[in-house]
């Protein structure tokens, strides 16, 4: 981290569940490696209970259970939990919000190392709803008053609205208060290790320029999948459901990555123009390439109305009109209470034609990029059956990350994401025209849905999904190759 002086950073939500599994976590791993420097840094919950300091300390390390276990750890969390305070107060009350910048100034005048400057991170870990009123007492009691350098910056999670107008309506709330270089938009898929590999691997490798094009590409799929359902959050999800919670935003950014054109240069704003290109270039979807699904089981949940239609599986084809990408169908597919827990990327190339093998039902080559669990890339491609006949077989370039980098741990993406706001770089952050444009993809799907106009179908727990989806997938030209 390049710059130095008092940092303060400031989980408003702090007993909430995404502060509990993700953020405090991932603040203590940047302070155990060294990322966080206890002479600069000080770490202030901010939420409505009445708990005391020491309090919500007690709760984190309650949730940190594994950290807790590691003996090489421990000491770092105690000495960790040390730099937490806690303020209590409603999310629109200026006594509240001026007893949280008092806290801060306190902290800010007891580093020895600040001179002066102040930085302050307000990571707003909380529902959109409340955004607005949050935004406005951040502006108006918190924000970073000395003359000697800093700056205030406001890290905000996705849901960003319901739709096209209420995500415009909170970005004008937003942007009205604060310049889009403050404002970081958080969507997690951009801290994955394999998706901001992405652009190494389209970009420094000769091997894919030529191929990565509709001559050579007969479809891209995009797949998320989790073998649990909602688990305590239907309330939640009924209100938003699969495309909003999974597809709007992370498969759509990673959509952007395997599609977009090569940016003039890394800078964030370079790389971030050629992702709206892409998200522009998307023609409206149509209901004929949409299959939704809806797991069995899902409105036994009490939070959840008894005739939600509200899909938990949804398979939905993109189509990007382009020079590049016309004709190939992005086929986005994400789906909860399946049968695995993964999410990968998968490029399926079309035949080889003149096939003297007579090999082509044996499958065509597919370059796989597994984001998780066990990261790792691969490549299908047809060889020689070893032995004396000439047999061909489908086989596997691989490059497990485990086996491959074994000494190396891969980083959670909120650590490497909250880094990055710190540093202020902005490249995996989502800008206000991306989120414009990738809300103004689904939006008309959406309402369709929202009015009973496109209809899930029952699926099993544990199973593929509606089988609808495959025949879609068929029909959208993908062919199943082995092992898949
Ligand atoms: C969140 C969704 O954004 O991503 C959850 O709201 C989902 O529903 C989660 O479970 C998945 O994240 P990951 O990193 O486990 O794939």
């Amino acid at each position: 981290v390049s710059e130095t002086g008092s940092l303060a950073i400031i989980v408003l939500g702090a007993s909430g569940d995404l502060a509990k599994k993700k953020t405090f976590p991932a603040l203590f791993h940047l302070y155990h490696q060294g990322f966080l420097n206890p002479d600069e840094v000080h770490i202030f919950g901010y939420a409505r209970s009445k708990i005391s300091d020491e309090e919500l300390r007690e709760k984190i390390r309650g949730y940190l259970v594994d950290e807790r276990k590691a003996s090489d750890k421990a000491e770092a969390l105690s000495k960790f939990l040390k730099l937490i305070k806690y303020v209590s107060g409603p999310y629109d009350s200026e006594e509240g919000f001026k007893r949280l910048d008092e806290a801060i100034s306190e902290h800010e005048i007891s580093k020895k190392t600040s001179e002066g400057s102040s930085r302050r991170l307000f990571y707003l870990a909380l529902p959109p709803s409340v955004y607005p009123p949050v935004s406005k007492m951040i502006k108006a009691w918190c924000t970073n008053k000395s003359d000697l350098g800093g700056w205030t910056r406001i890290v905000v999670e996705k849901p960003f609205g319901k739709d096209l107008e209420s995500a415009e309506q909170l970005s004008s709330q937003i942007g009205a208060l604060f310049d889009e270089p403050q404002i970081y938009r958080i969507d997690h898929y951009l801290g994955k290790e394999l998706v901001q590999n992405m652009l190494v691997l389209r970009f420094a490798n000769r091997l894919f320029l030529p191929l990565w094009n509709r001559d050579n590409i007969a479809n891209v799929q995009i797949v998320f999948r989790e073998d649990f359902g909602t688990e305590g959050r239907g309330g939640y999800f009924d209100e938003y459901g699969i495309i909003r919670d999974i597809i709007q935003n992370h498969l759509l950014q990673v959509l952007c990555l395997v599609a977009m054109e090569k940016p003039i240069s890394l800078k964030p704003e370079h790389i971030r123009d050629e992702k709206v290109k892409v998200l522009q270039s998307v023609i409206p979807i149509k209901d004929e390439e949409v299959v939704l699904g809806q797991y069995e089981g899902y409105r036994d949940d009490p939070t959840v109305p008894n005739d939600s239609n509200t899909p938990t599986f949804a398979t939905t084809i993109l189509r990007i009109d382009n020079e590049r990408w016309e004709g190939v169908p992005f086929i986005l597919k994400a789906g909860k209470a399946m049968s695995s827990k993964k999410a990968d990327i998968r490029i399926q190339f079309k035949d080889v034609p003149g096939d003297i093998f007579k090999c082509q039902n044996q499958g065509r080559n597919e370059f796989v990029i597994r984001l998780q669990p066990s990261e790792a890339m691969y490549m299908k491609l047809t060889v020689k059956q070893p032995g004396l006949e000439m047999q061909t077989v489908q086989s596997e370039l691989d490059l497990s990350y485990k086996q491959r980098y074994q000494d190396v741990s891969i980083p959670e993406a909120y650590e490497r994401l909250i880094l990055d706001t710190i540093k202020g770089d902005q490249q995996h952050f989502v800008r206000r025209d991306e989120l414009k444009a990738a809300w103004e993809i689904f939006t008309p799907l959406l309402h369709r849905i929202d009015k009973g106009e496109v209809k899930s179908i029952p699926y099993k727990q544990g199973s593929r999904g509606p089988a609808e989806a495959d025949q879609l997938l068929k029909k959208a030209g993908y062919t199943q190759t082995h092992g898949y």
